[in-house]
């Protein structure tokens, strides 16, 4: 601030001179006011000589005289406002007193305004309390701001932060309708200026409180809530919150929520709580019947103002379905010779969940022989993957499983019962591969034997076995003759009568062939053994009993004790114990003389032989088998104790007078034994001439003989191992016609043989018997000849 050098000195008297300054306020003390001495037109001698001086009366002196150098300074702070307040213009003086001449002279000073002052109001903040709903135009008053600064310095005008709703007129007023909702606090400055330079202000805050009106309705902060919930959520889930706002306050601004339009099914199913808006489950939700849920929500405050927006509501999929399975068709029974690959039944399914929880693969349990496919979607065939056999797998049960590619994954599972149904692809099987059974001789026709039987694998009418009896030959006849089998049961029954004599045993074929079409059938070979049974007696081989023809023994009288007078020859045509023989002395003439050995039937003389004994003797040996019950046989074997052959014929041949014969029957006797002579002697010629002729070639007259056929009486050789007999016989077989005479034939050392003449039939087997082997055994004596003589 540059001091006011402005000088008006006026002098109007020599010694009343007047000078004015004008200083503006505040200068610093010291600070320069004017230099009084030019402005006087003194010299600074005259000041300092004058003694120069300021007069100040009362008031504080304000300026100091600095007499050295002429100049008027500030001594004290001159504040025009507490010096003059509002009087304008505000100045003070004083007199500069000079002695010698005493000189007065005047001085004004004017102290000029400085805006040092800002508007000041008078308190900090002024707060009005307007109805938002007030008129455009209203007044409200404000309170003045002051300021001690004049003139241009001193309060000039009010400006108001600029705002929306409100100007400064010369008294304010509402400008704009007032929005609580926007401001409910509305902060204004109103600034009063003066006008000096530089400016100053005043300010005061404003603060206008907007009371509400219900002049908003809510509002939902979003148009549209989505919102995702999960299907078959627990009640109470929480799905959302829509939030509406009012812009009003206290209970036009409470807003409480409600669901518009709730229709039909959507009724009950969620729940908004009318204060905060939350919507929760209030029901099942199920994805499969909705997918999607769009609520309308509605938000009202208490004025009645509402407004309303839109939910929706997407259901999450939960993989609650399982898959369904429906068999489109499905081919049961199947026929065992149904071929491999066949497509055995079509299936559907289905699952109600989308995505992967309705994605579905269907397998089948991998051990059964089948195979799933799936041609179209959804569709599976359900194919055979084997030949089929029924008699090892009759039935199937196929299950089927169904899953979807849900997390968790649900499955279901469907049973398919597959019959296979029969062919006939399997003969019947005898249980065993051959049969044999006993059937004791002599049994009853019809007697059933026992029973084949044979299984079919095959089921109900293939499976139904029938027997029957291959037409084999069993002993030159049809097997059939011998047996019968019932068809149905497979018991096997005699035909007739068996003998075992005639046959032991019958080879037999049976055949079963079951019901199907064509027949399948087999084989199994029936043994049937018959059993012997003691049905046969003993016969008595030799001696040979001939009704008419007497056959004794010769013992000489020389003989010692031992000698062997020959031995019965018995056989059994039974078997066994029941063609085990013994041979007891059942009468004898002598008891004394003889005993016959049990077990080999031999006779021999158990004492030495007299003169005193009979020549004629006669012992009846009884031949018993060890059959139950036993059966015997009796031979009488006659016995002559003589040394010589007339001896013997004159005792025999009172044997023969009782004989009777018919005379035709001695005519072919006699032609037979003509022809027979004959015979006998071509062949002992030629006999005779054969063996000169070998004697001459190998001088071995030994080896020539008749022709010998070896005959084994039957079951020989079974006896054989029992001791009934011990030896071996060669029956020498000629034909013969009967003679009513007969030579007796002593057998010579080497060869004993004994013609038999049996005038009974017209053929006379002629036995001769070989003693050679009989000779050979240990307990024979060598030296013993028999001589046997065969009366006719
Ligand atoms: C509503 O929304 C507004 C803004 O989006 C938020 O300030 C307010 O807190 C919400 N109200 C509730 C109850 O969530
Ligand atoms: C609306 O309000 C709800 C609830 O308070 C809140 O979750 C949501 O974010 C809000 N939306 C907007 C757009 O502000
Ligand atoms: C809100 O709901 C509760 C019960 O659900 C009820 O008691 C109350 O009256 C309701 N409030 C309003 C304003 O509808
Ligand atoms: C198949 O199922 C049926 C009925 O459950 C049952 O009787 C039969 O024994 C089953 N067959 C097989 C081969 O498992
Ligand atoms: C059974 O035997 C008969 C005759 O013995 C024969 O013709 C037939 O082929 C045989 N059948 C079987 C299946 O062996």
């Amino acid at each position: 601030y540059m001091p006011c050098h402005v000088c008006v000195c006026v002098c109007v008297l020599m010694v009343v001179c007047q000078i004015r300054y004008s200083i503006p306020e505040e200068m610093k003390k010291g600070s320069l006011i004017g230099n009084v001495a030019q402005d006087l037109g003194l010299d600074l001698k005259r000041l300092r000589s004058g003694r120069a001086k300021i007069l100040t009366g009362e008031s504080p002196q304000y300026a100091d005289l600095k007499t050295d150098k002429g100049i008027l300074v500030v001594n004290e702070r001159m504040d025009r406002e507490q010096l003059c307040g509002d009087v304008t213009p505000c100045s003070f003086s004083f007199d500069i007193i000079l002695e010698n001449p005493i000189e007065l002279h005047r001085v004004i000073i004017e102290i000029v305004d400085i805006n040092d002052h800002s508007p000041v109001f008078k308190s900090e903040r002024i707060a009005l309390e307007i109805s938002e709903s007030a008129a455009v135009g209203s007044r409200f008053d404000l309170e003045n701001a002051e300021d001690p600064d004049v003139e241009a310095n001193g309060l000039q005008d009010y400006i108001l932060t600029p705002n929306e709703n409100f100007v400064l007129k010369q008294q304010d007023n509402i400008d704009k309708p007032l929005d609580r909702e926007m401001n409910p606090h509305l902060s204004l400055k109103l600034i009063a200026v003066d006008g000096g330079s530089p400016q100053r202000s005043g300010t005061v805050n404003i603060y206008v409180t907007v009371l509400d009106a219900n002049d908003n309705a809510p509002v939902f902060n979003q148009s549209v809530y989505r919102a995702t919930v999960i299907e078959n959520a627990p009640f109470g889930t929480y799905i959302t919150t829509v939030n509406a706002s009012d812009a009003d306050a206290g209970s036009y601004g409470l807003v409480t929520y409600y669901f518009s339009n709730l229709k039909g099914t959507l009724a009950g199913v969620f729940n908004i709580d009318n204060l905060t808006g939350k919507i929760s489950v209030t029901s099942q939700i199920d994805f499969e019947k909705d997918r999607k849920y769009e609520l309308r929500v509605g938000a009202k405050d208490q004025g009645g103002l509402n407004e309303a927006s839109k939910v929706i509501i997407e259901v999450i999929d939960v993989n609650d379905n399982a898959p369904v399975i429906n068999v489109m068709s499905f081919s049961t029974p199947i026929s065992e010779d149904a071929p491999a690959g066949m497509t055995i039944a079509v299936i559907n399914v289905k699952d109600s969940d989308s995505d992967q929880n309705g994605q579905i693969t269907c397998s089948i349990d991998s051990k059964l022989q089948f195979k799933i496919q799936s041609l179209l979607p959804n569709y599976y065939n359900l194919l055979s993957d084997v030949v089929f056999d029924r008699e090892t797998t009759s039935e199937y049960n196929i299950t089927i499983t169904a899953t979807d590619s849900g997390s968790p994954p649900l499955s279901s599972a469907t049973t398919l019962r597959l019959v296979i149904s029969d062919v006939n692809d399997n003969a019947p099987i005898f249980t065993k591969k051959t049969y044999s059974a006993h059937v004791v001789e002599n049994n009853e026709p019809g007697i059933s034997i026992f029973t084949v039987s044979a299984r079919d694998a095959d089921w109900n009418q293939n499976a139904g076995v029938s027997y029957l009896l291959e037409d084999t030959q069993v002993s030159g006849s049809p097997a059939s003759t011998h047996v019968s089998i019932n068809s149905e049961t497979g018991v096997l029954y005699a035909a007739r009568s068996f003998d075992y004599e005639q046959i032991k045993a019958l080879q037999l074929v049976v055949k079963a062939q079951d019901g199907g079409s064509p027949p399948l059938s087999s084989n199994v070979s029936v043994r049937i053994l018959i059993q012997d049974q003691n049905d046969n007696a003993p016969q008595v081989l030799y001696p040979v009993q001939t009704g008419g023809s007497l056959v004794a023994e010769m013992v000489p009288r020389s003989a010692d004790v031992g000698y062997l007078v020959t031995k019965v020859v018995a056989v059994d045509v039974d078997s066994g114990q029941n063609a085990w023989l013994s041979y007891k002395l059942q009468k004898a003439t002598d008891r004394a003389l003889f005993e016959v050995g049990l077990q080999n039937g031999e006779i021999r003389t158990i004492r030495q032989v007299t003169d005193k004994d009979a020549v004629k003797q006669r012992l009846t040996v009884i031949v018993e088998d060890n059959g139950q019950p036993s059966r015997s046989a009796t031979v009488i074997v006659n016995v002559a104790v003589a040394d010589s052959f007339p001896e013997v014929l004159s005792e025999f041949t009172d044997f023969t007078h009782d004989k009777e014969y018919n005379d035709n029957l001695t005519f072919y006797l006699v032609l037979a034994l003509a022809v027979v002579s004959f015979l006998f002697i071509t062949c002992l010629v030629v006999i005779i001439s054969v063996k000169i002729y070998r004697w001459r070639q190998s001088r071995i007259l030994y080896h020539s003989s008749l022709p010998v056929i070896p005959y084994y009486p039957p079951r020989y050789s079974d006896t054989l191992g029992t001791g009934t007999l011990q030896h071996v016989y060669n029956y020498e077989v000629c034909r013969t016609t009967d003679s009513r005479k007969s030579d007796c034939k002593v057998g010579n050392a080497g060869s004993q043989n004994v013609l038999i003449m049996d005038p009974s039939s017209t053929g006379t087997m002629q036995r001769i018997q070989s003693e050679k082997s009989i000779l050979d055994e240990p307990d024979s004596p060598l030296e013993v000849s028999s001589i046997r003589c065969c009366c006719a």
